[in-house]
């Protein structure tokens, strides 16, 4: 077996992490793959196909040397003995499971490639989010080669996005599941030897198939269960007046329960959580576990009872009606340093604005493409960059990304800029609300009075 890895896949998990590994491997030859030509240009480029603070100086540092992005997933699959599966895994939005379960046919897709390319004996390394026990049915795909055998490894990927690369040079744990048999011991010694080039040993764990799969879901399900948990108490903070933001605090305090995802806001968004939330409803029902199916299945309605109550709160403040008046987003990406807006809370707050009749503009730092994108079905859009100009002649702005560039802004000249009397309402608690009240403005926030 030679050393080189392949990644099928150039999106938000494949480019940061085959990037990384690169550079920490110089020996290793590491080609991204993926069907998208205009990505693969992307990545090629100066201009990057995803924002990541740190990445550009990675892949500048070993792109041409070691690292390679092409659409030669033939090529890559003939060369590398390692290959990465990284494509997207969306929930179903048809037949059996449609709402809950993961659409595997790209995962599919590239199994069959790689049985179909392969020239030798292949370890295949899953990296998307995948329902536990799938690697059987994809090892019944790849075992459909007359010669070569593969053996199939879940290597889930813990990092999260604006912190990707920070993540991957520093991560809590690596999670390397494989088969327990003699083969399967040899690819995982194989993979942890990758990670060990820069990963302290004692935080590769090597598990089962199945664990590894599992515990990729149980992370973002305790996770997303956990900023659920705090948003239901913030809804009561508002009802109550005792305020979020100090709960969270006294929370955080405890050892037991630390302070890490505690931040009340507009609710979870992003590619994973909801996802991973729903999977495992999935499975519970899957295995008769009703009761277990429900309990998980809250985690979801609770998120998005946050979002529908922000603009249930912005049209009681705004005097019972909403048509016609000029309401700013500031920020549509789904959580600062990213311009990803899969799942944004931004998104359920505009189609529910729209609902109202409001008029909406949108700014983001980064995410206006996406946004571009994620509101073609909406009237009554504008995207503006600047939010100053957003501001203009607004009844309201609903601060829904937690940018540092919106802890900074001249809200005095917001304020002038803005329809009165003007509203505030801060769903990620990161302004000063006494000092915007100074300045005029009417303030609402998650969780406190
Ligand atoms: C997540 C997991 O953290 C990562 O391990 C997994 O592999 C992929 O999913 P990511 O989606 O990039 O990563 O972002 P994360 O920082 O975990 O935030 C998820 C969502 O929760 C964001 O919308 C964020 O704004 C929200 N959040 C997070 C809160 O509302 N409150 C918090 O206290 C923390």
């Amino acid at each position: 077996m030679n050393r080189d890895i392949a990644c099928i896949g150039a999106g938000y998990i494949g480019g940061p992490t085959m990037a990384v590994i690169a550079q920490k491997n110089p020996d290793r030859k590491v080609m991204v793959v993926d069907i998208n030509q205009a990505r693969i240009d992307a990545w090629n480029s100066d201009n990057l196909p995803i924002y990541e603070p740190g990445l550009d100086e990675v892949v500048k540092s070993c792109r041409g040397k070691n690292l390679f992005f092409s659409t030669d997933i033939a090529g890559a699959i003939k060369a590398c003995d390692i290959i990465f599966v990284g494509v997207n895994t969306p929930t179903k939005t048809f037949g059996e499971g449609a709402g809950y379960a993961s659409d595997l046919q790209y995962w599919e897709a590239a199994a069959r490639t790689i049985s179909q390319e392969a020239n030798g004996d292949k370890i295949v390394v899953e990296k998307s989010t995948l329902p536990v026990r799938t690697a059987d049915s994809m090892a019944a795909v790849l075992h459909t080669h007359p010669e070569h055998t593969f053996t199939v490894l879940s290597n889930p990927e813990f990092l999260a996005e604006g912190s990707a690369i920070r993540d991957l040079l520093d991560p809590d744990r690596v999670l390397i599941g494989g088969p327990q048999d003699r083969r399967g011991k040899a690819a995982i010694k194989a993979l942890v030897d990758v990670y060990a080039a820069w990963v302290p040993r004692r935080r590769i764990l090597t598990t089962n198939v199945w664990s590894s799969e599992m515990s990729k879901l149980a992370a973002n399900a305790m996770l997303a269960q956990r900023i659920s948990s705090v948003n239901a108490f913030s809804a009561l903070c508002e009802a109550t007046g005792a305020d979020i933001q100090e709960v969270a605090g006294v929370l955080g305090m405890d050892k037991r329960i630390g302070p890490k995802f505690l931040q009340a806001g507009p609710g979870f968004g992003g590619s994973c959580f909801k996802k991973d939330v729903l999977n495992l409803v999935y499975l519970c029902r899957t295995y008769g576990l009703d009761d277990c199916a429900d309990y998980w299945e809250s985690v979801i309605s609770m998120n998005e009872a946050q979002q529908k109550r922000i603009v249930a709160r912005t049209v009681k403040a705004l005097f019972n009606t909403l048509a016609g008046k000029r309401i700013a987003l500031f920020g549509f990406a789904f959580k600062a340093n990213t311009g990803d807006t899969r799942e944004t809370p931004s998104l359920t707050v505009a189609n529910l604005l729209a609902e109202e009749h409001a008029q909406i503009v949108v700014t983001d730092p980064k995410a206006l493409p996406n946004a571009e994108r994620d509101l073609a079905h909406l009237q009554n859009i504008t995207l503006e960059p600047d939010p100053y100009r957003a501001a203009e002649g607004a009844d309201a702005i609903l601060l829904m990304t937690e940018w540092d560039c919106y802890r900074t802004l001249d809200w005095a000249r917001v304020y002038a800029a803005m329809r009165k009397p003007a509203l505030i309402f801060d769903t990620r608690n990161i302004l000063d609300l006494p000092a915007l009240r100074a300045l005029g403005f009417n303030t609402l926030a998650v969780g406190r009075a």
